[in-house]
C-alpha cells in the first residue's frame, strides 16, 4: 500500500512538472493565441472596459519613468471613420501621442510599450484591437480637430471594439516567422 502511495505521489509530481513547463499560463495562452482583428461588430465598447485599457496604458513602463505619451480617445462615429474607413460604429480608436521635445527619453519607444500595454488588455477583456500607423498622417494634419495636446505628436493608433466572432481566429491570424530565423543562443 505505501509502495502503490509513493507512485501515485511520483506520477502526479511529473504530470505536475509537465504541466508547468507545457501549459504556461492565463497570459502566455492568450498572447500566444491573439491576434489583429479586422473585423468586427457593432457592439459597443463600454465606458467600464475603456476605462480599463486606459489603465493599462498608463500603468506602462517608459525610459526614466518620464510618461512622455497622451492617449487621445475618439469615439464619435464620424471622426472614427475618417481616420479608419472601415471603422464599425462602437469601435474606439485611442491616439497615443509622444512628447515632441525632451532630451533623455525615448518616446517612440515608449508609447509603443503602452500601445502594447492597451492591445493585450483589450484581448484580455474578451474584446479585439489592432495597431494602425498608416492613419497617423491624417490625425497629423488633423491635429486640433482630433484635439491631440500641443507639444505631442501622434505616434499610433489603436483601434478597440467587439470581435465578430462568426471569424475563424485560426486562419484570421497571421503566421510568424520559425524559432531559428528569429531567435540565436550565444554559445
Ligand atoms: C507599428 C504597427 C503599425 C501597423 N499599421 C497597420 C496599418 O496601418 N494597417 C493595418 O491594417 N494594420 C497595421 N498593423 C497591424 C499589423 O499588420 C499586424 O499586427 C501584423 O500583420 C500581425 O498580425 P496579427 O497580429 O493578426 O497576427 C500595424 C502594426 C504595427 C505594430
Amino acid at each position: 500500500m505505501k509502495i502503490r502511495s509513493l507512485f501515485l505521489f511520483a506520477a502526479l509530481l511529473i504530470s505536475a512538472g509537465s504541466f508547468c513547463q507545457n501549459s504556461g499560463s492565463p497570459v502566455t495562452e492568450m498572447l500566444l493565441s491573439s491576434y489583429s482583428e479586422r473585423a468586427y461588430s457593432n457592439v459597443p465598447v463600454t465606458d467600464q472596459q475603456l476605462d480599463i485599457i486606459l489603465k493599462c496604458g498608463i500603468k506602462s513602463p517608459s525610459s526614466r519613468n518620464m510618461q512622455p505619451w497622451k492617449f487621445t480617445v475618439i469615439r464619435d462615429e464620424a471622426s472614427v471613420k475618417e481616420i479608419i474607413k472601415e471603422a464599425l460604429p462602437g469601435n474606439v480608436l485611442i491616439v497615443i501621442s509622444g512628447v515632441e521635445s525632451q532630451t533623455g527619453t525615448t518616446p517612440d519607444f515608449d508609447c509603443g510599450l503602452a500601445t502594447q500595454n492597451m492591445f493585450v488588455a483589450a484581448h484580455g477583456l474578451g474584446l479585439g484591437a489592432r495597431i494602425y500607423g498608416s492613419p497617423v498622417a491624417t490625425v497629423a494634419k488633423n491635429r486640433e480637430a482630433y484635439q491631440i495636446p500641443a507639444g505631442f505628436k501622434p505616434v499610433i493608433v489603436l483601434r478597440i471594439g467587439n470581435v465578430d466572432k462568426t471569424v475563424d481566429a485560426v486562419s484570421a491570424a497571421s503566421p510568424r516567422k520559425a524559432h531559428d530565423e528569429v531567435v540565436n543562443y550565444k554559445k
